[in-house]
């Protein structure tokens, strides 16, 4: 549902990135449709990391697609999402995303480096490739210049001339977000940058992370590690069936007063370390969702309200979401 007038969770600056109503529908084969993404609205700011959070198959991905106009063709899109200089990602053009917005207005640090770097060529040779391309640097500026890629990145100049198989899943994350940090771009997408790596790794990978948005970059991280998460994040979204059901800032929703969802809360009282109850029942498919609120049938405090879809406010989408300090919004 379209809400042009929603107020996203204020951020502290200027948003490098505004996301409204954004929607995207895949057309399968005999008119069925996946409405993987639906009605998405945040606000990215300079110097901030928002975390998208949510169980497997929710939509992160196919918004981090979105964004980076990566889409497959039976994709729709509908909405928008502006830059700060008002390029739409949703309507540009795949010349003008590939020319002008893809690493160098936003730069993705994958979620399987090993697979996104190229295997057959060194570290070294892919960073001087990305800095002829982005900055057109040439020789003999070339390999001082990836030496300092490398670093910003804190990849050790002692392995650029490794191939990527040679590098264990940290070091490979490193070369990613090396390549992903050459052409300066403000925006910064990681999607579920730590799978795989071991707790150490994940907590290191997000510090650097967090290092390059305290820089002044603005970074969305798809993450299932709600542990890494609150490590880094200023802000975060819930994603429920394709919907943002819940944004608030990550220290009051890791917190007190805690989230107001029941989805949200469910999803951190499944932590091992808090209460290690999991959230019964799974959820729906995005090609046959139900009237009303998606997670009804899951939810103990679902009733006839929620047969309609509740509204998403800039905060919350939930007719009966509640604070542990009993703060009730007005939703009926
Ligand atoms: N090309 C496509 N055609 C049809 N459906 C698709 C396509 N790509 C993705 N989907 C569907 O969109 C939904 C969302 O997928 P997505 O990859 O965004 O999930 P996710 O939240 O990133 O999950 P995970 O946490 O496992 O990475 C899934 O149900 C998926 O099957
Ligand atoms: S709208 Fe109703 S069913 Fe959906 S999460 Fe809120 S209380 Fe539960
Ligand atoms: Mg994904």
């Amino acid at each position: 549902m379209k809400t042009d007038a929603v107020t996203t969770a204020p951020g502290p600056k200027a948003p490098v990135l505004s996301v409204r109503g954004l929607s995207v529908r895949f057309r399968m084969r005999g008119g069925r449709q996946v409405a993987a993404v639906a009605d998405a609205h945040f606000d990215l700011a300079a110097g901030e990391c928002l975390a998208l959070v949510g169980e497997s198959g929710c939509g992160k991905s196919v918004l981090a697609s979105a964004l980076l106009g990566l889409l497959p063709g039976n994709a729709r899109t509908s909405g928008s999402a502006l830059l700060d200089d008002g390029t739409d990602l949703l309507t540009a053009g795949e010349r003008s995303l590939a020319r002008t917005v893809r690493g160098r207005r936003v730069g993705l640090v994958p979620q399987s480096p090993a697979a996104h770097l190229t295997p057959v060529r060194t570290v070294r040779a892919q960073l001087e490739e990305t800095l002829r391309e982005l900055t057109g640097a040439r020789r003999p500026a070339l390999r001082p210049a990836a030496e300092r890629a490398a670093a910003r990145a804190s990849f050790p100049a002692g392995h650029l001339d490794r191939y990527p198989h040679e590098l264990s899943g940290g070091l490979a994350q490193r070369a990613a977000t090396a390549l992903a940090l050459i052409g300066d771009a403000p925006l910064l997408l990681a999607d579920e940058p730590t799978t795989g790596l071991d707790r150490e790794l994940v907590e290191r990978t997000v510090d650097e992370l967090r290092r390059h948005t305290d820089g002044g970059r603005a970074l969305l991280i798809i993450t299932h590690d709600l542990a890494a998460a609150e490590r880094i994040a200023d802000r975060v979204a819930v994603m429920y069936a394709g919907r943002i059901v819940e944004l608030d800032d990550a220290e009051r929703f890791f917190g007190r007063p805690g989230p107001r969802h029941p989805y949200a809360r469910g999803l951190l009282d499944a932590l091992p370390e808090r209460a290690f109850v999991p959230i019964p029942g799974m959820p729906p498919e995005l090609g046959a969702l139900p009237e009303g609120c998606a997670f009804a049938a899951r939810c103990d405090r679902a009733d006839e309200l929620c047969s309609v879809q509740p509204p998403f406010d800039g905060r919350l989408a939930c007719r009966h979401g509640a604070r542990a300090d009993g703060e009730e919004p007005d939703r009926a």
